[in-house]
């Protein structure tokens, strides 16, 4: 297997890394009060030492009081917090990876009692959750403006402590999405209405972010048709709905684009081999990070049919092939990098048989 195209170095205008893998945000939950310890960067350095390019960290709260759920679930604001995170850093220079931070709010994801603040209340653009069932006041404007405000100096905080680049989580049906999705967005005011006038959310979040970061450090968008909570949704259902969806993005100042999807290989639209990343890349001239499945055979929340037939070199001639026509970029690897982080230098060295496969067990414990 020639695996040249996943391990040749990738050169953007602001990042450069010395491979194509990724390592795809992942929510862990193993920082107790928020606070990512010792072993979370030991999670992180030894997936760099594994040969992953770029990790990006599992979705990390920016500062409001219902961004997340779960007392576990690490944040990225508060000196111990972002302390912990400088730590994780330092690790994972030293191991010669480079790192960017995943900012998240979860919106309406969240349930009310949640914690880390079970007063706090859900919030998102309409008070709709995922369902569309209304559960709260829509978000106000000085509401809105706070939240933007939060997710920039997420943004400050990510440069300042040493991040390589920032990630927004704009995928999966939380707060940036709910913005993005009809379903959850039926304001009427500049932040609703049609496609373009749904992105408003983001494009501020993203000019804002711009602003703390200044001109040449790298802002990477991550979004995605799927919701967790609904598999089919879609925010796009033509190249030319998500060519309106993307182009405020890359004006307001996106770098690099991660279009989340649960199986890569798999076209977006009908009449091209294209996937939704390609698509990104095609319409944007963006470079873009690709996602899904790579080195399993089940798709990503489907833990019915796992471990048993799966293959360690699931999918990988077809990734070969995409990467090699420059259809996106970068492959984000996800659940294949949990139970072995050494999984690219496998790959590389044409030792998949040697690979630990993947099994939800390993979800159960970080190192
Ligand atoms: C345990 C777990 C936690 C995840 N947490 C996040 C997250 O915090 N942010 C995010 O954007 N995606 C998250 N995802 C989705 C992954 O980033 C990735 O897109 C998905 O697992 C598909 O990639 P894979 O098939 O290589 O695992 C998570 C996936 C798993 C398995």
């Amino acid at each position: 297997m020639n695996t040249e195209s996943l391990f040749k170095p990738f050169q953007s205008e602001k990042l450069e890394l010395s491979n194509r893998v990724v390592m795809a945000p992942m929510t862990r939950g193993f920082s107790p009060g928020g606070v990512p310890g010792p072993d979370v960067a030991e999670y992180y350095r030894l997936r760099a030492a594994g040969g992953v390019g770029l990790i990006i960290t599992e979705g990390t709260a920016i500062n409001h009081p219902s961004a997340v759920s779960g007392a576990s679930i690490p944040l990225f604001h508060g000196e111990e917090a972002l302390a912990g995170w400088q730590k994780v850093v330092e690790a994972v220079h030293e191991a010669g990876g480079k790192i960017a931070p995943q900012i998240w709010h979860v919106g309406m994801a969240r349930k009310p009692g949640d914690e880390p603040n079970p007063e706090a209340a859900p919030v998102g653009p309409s008070g709709l959750d995922l369902s569309g069932n209304k559960v709260n006041e829509p978000l106000s404007e000085e509401e809105i403006q706070q939240l933007i405000q939060a997710y920039a100096q997420a943004a400050a905080d990510a440069k300042r402590i040493g991040f390589d680049a920032v990630e927004l989580h704009g995928a999966h049906g939380y707060l940036l999405d709910q913005f993005l999705w009809e379903r959850t967005n039926q304001r009427t005011d500049r932040y609703g209405g049609d496609l373009v006038g749904r992105t408003t959310f983001a494009v501020e979040v993203v000019k804002a972010c711009r602003e703390a970061v200044g001109p040449d450090y790298p802002i990477i968008f991550r979004y995605s048709q799927w919701k967790m909570s609904d598999y089919k949704a879609r925010l796009a259902e033509t190249p030319e709905q998500l060519e309106q969806l993307l182009q405020p993005l890359v004006e307001a100042g996106v770098d690099i684009f991660h279009a989340s999807t649960r199986r890569f290989w798999l076209p977006e639209f009908e009449g091209s081999e294209l996937n939704l990343a390609g698509w990104t890349r095609k319409l944007t001239g963006k470079p873009a990070i690709s996602v899904g499945s790579v080195g399993l055979k089940s798709e990503f929340a489907n833990r019915a049919e796992q471990v048993e037939e799966d293959d360690p070199a699931a999918h990988i001639d077809p990734l070969l092939r995409k990467l090699e026509d420059q259809e996106f970029d970068l492959i984000a690897v996800g659940r294949a990098l949990i139970s072995d982080p050494a999984w690219p230098n496998k790959v590389r060295e044409n030792r998949t048989d040697e690979i630990e496969m993947f099994n939800p067990e390993a979800l159960q414990k970080l190192v």
